[in-house]
């Protein structure tokens, strides 16, 4: 994808009703920390137009970065964030739950996963959410420049294992600071879940 154009165009607060888009939307879901904000700063060619923090819970807001006028990228709180209030995390719980649910132009959820940790429970319980919503969720297995390359496969395992995933679904490994996995993702968007234009 060529970046021609970025906007920070929409943030939702939990008070905030969620925007009525036109065009397709891509999300990014996972927990605190995992790498969310840091993906799609990489997606956009950008260092740090999404914040990020070595803090979990920075991104407290539902985010929609419109792309050259034509989609949207989506970043979204994480979950599992220790420090907030039960209350809070409910209603950020709430506030995902009913973006994931209510959209209408969302074509494709991307669940991220720390590439060097087992799936925790709640990864399980938003991977079979998503399922549950009839989305078919993409994985991203993030931090790769974490681990020796040798470590690799076996982790993939550990993750297909871990949410015990459909079989057929992807798991793209990625790194925010070697860009390794961006341009398959970019690839995977642009032909399974944006329209073509017709070619006049
Ligand atoms: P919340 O907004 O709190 O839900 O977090 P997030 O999922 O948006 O994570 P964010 O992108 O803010 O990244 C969290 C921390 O992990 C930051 O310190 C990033 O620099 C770091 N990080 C993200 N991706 C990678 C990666 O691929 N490799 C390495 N080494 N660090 C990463
Ligand atoms: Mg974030």
């Amino acid at each position: 994808m060529i970046i021609r154009s970025l906007n920070l165009e929409t943030v939702c607060g939990i008070t905030s009703k969620l925007p009525e888009n036109d065009k397709p939307e891509i999300a990014f879901a996972g927990k605190s920390n995992v790498g969310k904000s840091s993906l799609i700063n990489a997606l956009m060619n950008r260092k740090s137009f999404a914040r990020t923090s070595a803090t979990p819970g920075k991104t407290q807001t539902i985010n929609f970065y419109n792309i050259n006028d034509e989609m949207y990228l989506v970043d979204l709180p994480g979950y599992g964030y220790a420090k907030v209030s039960e209350k809070e995390k409910m209603k950020w719980g709430q506030m995902i739950e009913s973006y994931l649910h209510n959209s209408k132009q969302l074509k494709a959820v991307f669940l991220l996963i720390d590439i060097r940790h087992e799936p925790s429970a709640n990864d399980k319980m938003m991977y079979d959410w998503v399922v549950e919503q009839g989305y078919h969720p993409i994985i991203i297995a993030t931090k790769l420049d974490k681990l020796k390359r040798s470590q690799v496969d076996k982790h993939v395992k550990m993750v297909k294992q871990g949410l015990n995933l459909i079989p057929g679904t992807r798991v793209i490994p990625f790194s925010a600071e070697t860009k390794q996995g961006r341009d398959e993702i970019w690839e995977l968007v642009e032909t399974e879940f944006l329209e073509k234009k017709e070619v006049e």
